[in-house]
């Protein structure tokens, strides 16, 4: 069985995605609302939580893991690797660059948590692909995670603190641009429209499940009677209201402790 995690609601984003492709297969989603967000954290507590959060799928019938969050693939995907050797792990980050290289662009704009961003991860493999022939610009947007977990999506203090993150990529005039935290899909509008219409936006979801579909199909099968569950670390009605409105039917989400 697949399972999934992030710090929070973000993975919710790659779980909507396999629905929608998979309405019916089983796996098991976690949330670390209790510790959220991650992405400011330093890398030794990233991987220390990445860690635990795999131990917890692992013990609930996780045999393969996606890594819904680009905090944790950045930082911890080695970690995740070497301490669970037998355990399919798939990360959000590299499907992302496969997807965004396929559009040929030659300015691209990359936004994350501090973390992400801080890793240099994106750059790096941009530059890889790329042979180096393709412009990068990248930008912090720390504040985007607290935004979503509060559900402030519409409201103009985020389209503000959108705009001024946003400001050099839109001068930049970039071609693509890379949602390199999978909170942000969820602020998608107020994130296009801080940008140029033209500007094609890569979406680590899409990313990460034609990479499973392609690699392990047998995660993705329907079953007759799945096993879909939701926990989080703290499932408060801020959660649960999110998780339904984002996921489109009631899903329940209950708290669990990870030890
Ligand atoms: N969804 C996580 C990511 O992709 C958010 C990280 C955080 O908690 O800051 O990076």
């Amino acid at each position: 069985m697949l399972g999934l995690f992030d710090s929070g609601v973000g993975g919710l984003t790659v779980v909507k995605e396999l629905l929608k492709r998979s309405p019916n297969a089983s796996f098991v989603y976690l949330g670390d609302t209790a510790r959220a967000p991650y992405g400011n954290k330093s890398a030794e507590t990233i991987k220390r939580y990445a860690i635990e959060d795999a131990r917890f799928l692992i013990d609930h019938g996780a045999t393969s893991i996606a890594v819904a969050c680009n905090t944790a693939s950045a930082l911890a995907l080695d970690a995740l690797r070497t301490t669970y050797p037998s355990v399919r792990f798939f990360d959000v980050i590299s499907p992302s660059i496969d997807a965004t290289w396929r559009l040929r662009p030659k300015k691209v704009g990359v936004i994350g948590t501090r973390a992400t961003i801080g890793s240099s991860v994106y750059e790096r493999s941009l530059k890889t692909i790329s042979d180096g022939a393709i412009d990068i610009i990248s930008a912090a947007c720390p504040l985007f995670v607290p935004f979503v977990e509060e559900n402030w999506i519409r409201k103009p203090e985020t389209k503000r603190i959108a705009k001024t993150y946003l400001a050099k990529i839109r001068q930049k005039q970039v071609d693509a641009l890379i949602l390199g935290c999978t909170h942000y899909p969820l602020l998608q509008n107020v994130i296009r429209s801080s940008l140029q219409k033209r500007v094609r936006i890569v979406n680590a979801a899409a990313a990460i499940l034609d990479r499973i579909a392609a690699e392990a199909p047998e995660l993705m099968q329907d079953a007759t009677s799945p096993s879909q569950t939701f926990y989080f670390t703290d499932a408060t009605a801020q959660t649960q209201a999110i998780a339904d409105r984002w996921l489109g039917k009631h899903v329940p989400c209950q708290t669990t402790e990870l030890l």
